[in-house]
């Protein structure tokens, strides 16, 4: 099942993060406006990428590990295999997630999303972010909220300016979230290659995507009022659960994963 599917028409004249995204993993559902910018962005990008992906996969196999069989993705992607699910259902086949994104290429894509586990569920809803509400009665459908649900906004809170209010969205959303839910987070570093994320942001700028890249301290105050956990907030590539990180690389993504108390 899909929610919000009126199949909105792809826009090829402006870049969208989505289509950029995927350009940097090496995907094929971009256009030339989306490899302009990515083509431009610091050398680091690419990897960041990667790193990003390797941490939602990290992240989401220790939430299963740890009984979590509930998930709602928001800022989903196109489907990039292993998705969130495959993970999740791989460790626990009944698991059932929600995905969520506002762009119109990934809900083209919705199809990849939601090949389940026969003993679980899988779910697209077509809706952004800054209307929460939406997304919740929607995911309802899938998720039972009286019952822990792992939420995760991954490479998708640098979109949102803080004029937009992403704290309050961050609050919205966990205050739906069963006592045991877990929040994972990851968001773009202003602080750890200052001179790498003004030219990113004003490449995407250029593209007339608005990046908000956050210091540690700012991205710290996502995970107010809940508790972090090992390794607590670092970037993507230190964090692992039960081996140290392989060796030191270089990352201008931060990520967290924190329990609702
Ligand atoms: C960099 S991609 C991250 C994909 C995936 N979460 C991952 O970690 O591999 C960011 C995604 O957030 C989505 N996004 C950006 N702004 C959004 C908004 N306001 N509401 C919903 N999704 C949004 C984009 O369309 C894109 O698919």
């Amino acid at each position: 099942m899909t929610t919000g599917t009126s199949r909105p028409p792809i826009d090829t004249g402006r870049p969208h993060p989505a289509r950029v995204y995927d350009f940097l993993l090496g995907g094929k559902d971009n256009y030339p406006v989306d490899q302009a910018v990515a083509e431009h962005l610091p050398a680091e990008a690419r990897a960041g990428a990667f790193q990003q992906r390797a941490f939602m996969h990290r992240a989401t196999a220790w939430l299963a590990g740890e009984g979590v069989d509930q998930f709602l993705d928001i800022g989903t992607g196109i489907p990039t295999a292993p998705n969130l699910h495959q993970i999740a259902q791989g460790i626990v086949p009944s698991a059932r997630v929600v995905y969520c994104d506002n762009d119109p290429i990934v809900l083209r894509h919705a199809e990849a999303l939601l090949i389940s586990s026969p003993e679980g569920a899988t779910d697209y809803v077509h809706a952004d972010v800054r209307e929460p509400g939406t997304i919740i009665e929607a995911a309802h459908e899938v998720l039972d909220f009286g019952r822990p649900v792992a939420l995760s906004l991954l490479g998708l809170l640098h979109f949102l300016p803080d004029a937009e209010d992403p704290y309050g969205i961050v609050r919205t959303l966990t205050a739906t979230l069963a006592p045991g839910s877990y929040v994972a987070l990851s968001q773009g570093a202003s602080d750890v290659n200052p001179e790498g994320g003004e030219q990113g942001t004003e490449e995407y700028g250029k593209g007339g995507i608005q990046l908000a890249l956050r210091t540690r301290a700012e991205f710290g105050r996502f995970f107010e009022g809940l508790g972090l956990v090992e390794p607590g907030l670092v970037t993507a590539p230190e964090w692992f659960r039960s081996a140290p990180a392989p060796k030191p690389e270089f990352s201008g993504m931060y990520v967290g994963v924190a329990r609702v108390r």
